[in-house]
């Protein structure tokens, strides 16, 4: 195991969220309709018909939830901001009793000593957005750079650090490409479209928030998934090469190199011969400097050339374990990952913004929740950052997934994610064993640092 001392003095260690999956309050204080909410409400889509109308009621019981926060110890905690709260028909009028909330939240949090870390787009969508085009539309890009301008104007003098989007391959392709997201559509073309407009609104959102608020860190969260070959055949290796252009090539390359990895837009050529909707400029707007890059890591995948041709098949290992999510942990994946980021890329310091697991957590008689895979989860990817550091990859903070047991999207309540559960008949915060291991081991390390600052 990693010495705790691996991680600098200044590592921040986190918990993350999104607004839709624990806030509920969906009708207060003028709050629009976003996409989630007519997702859930179609029948089909979601588990059980369930929805973040509820949800954890972050949005009336957060400082509660800041209390946990500060118990933890935490640093710093991310969250993100509901679009349709700040511009309920997306453009245009501001809503400000929807800042009042995050303006509150930020002031409870920095109180505490807790630095939030807010997601400009954690996929809640105005919905009056989508019915013009949604992410498939060059104007919904447009529209992002006025919402992240009236959030930046009320929150930049206390928020020092700020994400665009989060996991844009998600949004696009869950949401455009397969359905199986909001706003549930199924056209590979919008998808491509949805992720060049979610990069090219990320590029001049950063622009924007730096013009408003001078001296903000600007980054993008990714989730990287790396592929592995299921053997050692030539044809293998190209499948994994493949899934690593598709999934993590596709937005790394674009922001850091400024292009679109060509072995992949030959791939989409057949169907989509002219590609994703790129306009002169737009590579450079997405490709200027980051202050940092968020990454959030879950899992890898094992890849099987398709001998029929088209995609390849993802390969179940029979001797790795699972989650709840039916993810291979694999905790080397991670190191690979971040080892693999820092030689390709040379990116700036990174965050790991989401990392955690799902399993079927229950209360004991005495009120307790023992969830000690989650614990070992989370244990094993820190020794994984840790050998990171030790590697040289410039790691700024973790940031666990997540705090609150939510609504998990289109599972609905069905997975619980959080270190803390939450009893959803009565909304009961519950601290599982991983939170006390997760406030011992941020303890630890800050003590270990503390050694380590002293001898040397
Ligand atoms: C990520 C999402 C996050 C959560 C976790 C489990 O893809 O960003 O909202 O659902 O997965």
């Amino acid at each position: 195991m990693t010495e705790k001392s691996a991680f600098p003095a200044e590592f921040a260690w986190g918990a993350a969220t999104a607004a839709y999956q624990i806030e509920g309050a969906v009708h207060e204080d003028g709050r629009g309709e976003s996409i989630w909410d007519r997702f859930c409400a179609t029948p089909g889509k979601v588990r059980n018909g369930e929805s973040g109308a509820i949800a954890c009621d972050f949005y009336h019981r957060f400082p509660d939830d800041v209390r946990l926060m500060r118990e933890l110890g935490l640093d710093a905690f991310r969250l993100s901001i509901a679009w349709p709260r700040i511009l309920p028909e997306g453009r245009g009028k501001v809503n400000q009793a929807g800042l009042d909330f995050y303006d509150r939240l930020v002031d409870e949090l920095l109180e505490q000593g807790v630095t939030p870390f807010p997601t400009l787009y954690h996929w809640d969508l105005p919905q009056t957005l989508e019915d013009e085009g949604g992410w498939a539309a060059r104007s919904t890009a447009e529209a992002f750079v006025g919402y992240a301008e009236a959030v930046a104007e009320r929150l930049g003098d206390r928020v020092s650090h700020w994400i665009t989007h989060n996991e844009p391959w998600v949004a696009a392709w869950l949401g455009y490409g397969s359905g199986e997201h909001a706003p549930g559509r199924s056209n590979p073309d919008d998808a491509l479209a949805a992720a060049h407009h979610m990069l090219l609104s990320h590029g001049w959102a950063a622009e924007a928030i730096r013009r408003v608020a001078p001296g903000s860190k600007i980054g993008i969260t990714l989730v990287l998934n790396p592929a592995y070959p299921a053997s050692d055949s030539d044809a293998d290796r190209l499948a994994a090469q493949h899934g690593d252009g598709f999934f993590n090539r596709w937005f790394l390359d674009p922001l850091f190199r400024g292009s679109y990895p060509a072995d992949i837009l030959e791939y989409f050529a057949p169907s989509s011969p002219s590609g994703p909707p790129v306009q002169d400029g737009d590579l450079e707007a997405i490709s200027a400097p980051l202050d940092f890059l968020g990454v959030n890591y879950y899992s890898r995948q094992v890849l099987r050339a398709n001998p029929n041709g088209g995609r390849p098949t993802v390969v179940r290992n029979p001797d790795s374990s699972y989650t709840a999510m039916d993810w291979e942990i694999y905790p080397d994946g991670l190191y690979d990952l971040l080892v693999r980021v820092k030689d390709d890329y040379d990116p700036p310091p990174i965050y790991i913004t989401e990392n955690g697991a799902a399993y079927g957590d229950h209360t004991t008689h005495d009120g307790e929740v023992n969830d000690p895979e989650r614990r070992a989860y989370i244990e094993a990817h820190l020794d994984a950052i840790g050998r990171a550091i030790e590697a040289g990859v410039p790691m700024a903070g973790y940031f666990v997934w997540s705090l609150l047991d939510n609504f998990e999207w289109a599972h609905g309540y069905s997975k619980r994610f959080g270190i803390v559960y939450v009893d959803y008949p009565t909304l009961e915060r519950v601290p599982k064993a991983s939170y006390h291991w997760y406030r011992d081991f941020i303890a630890a390390s800050r003590n270990g640092n503390g050694a380590v600052k002293a001898s040397g």
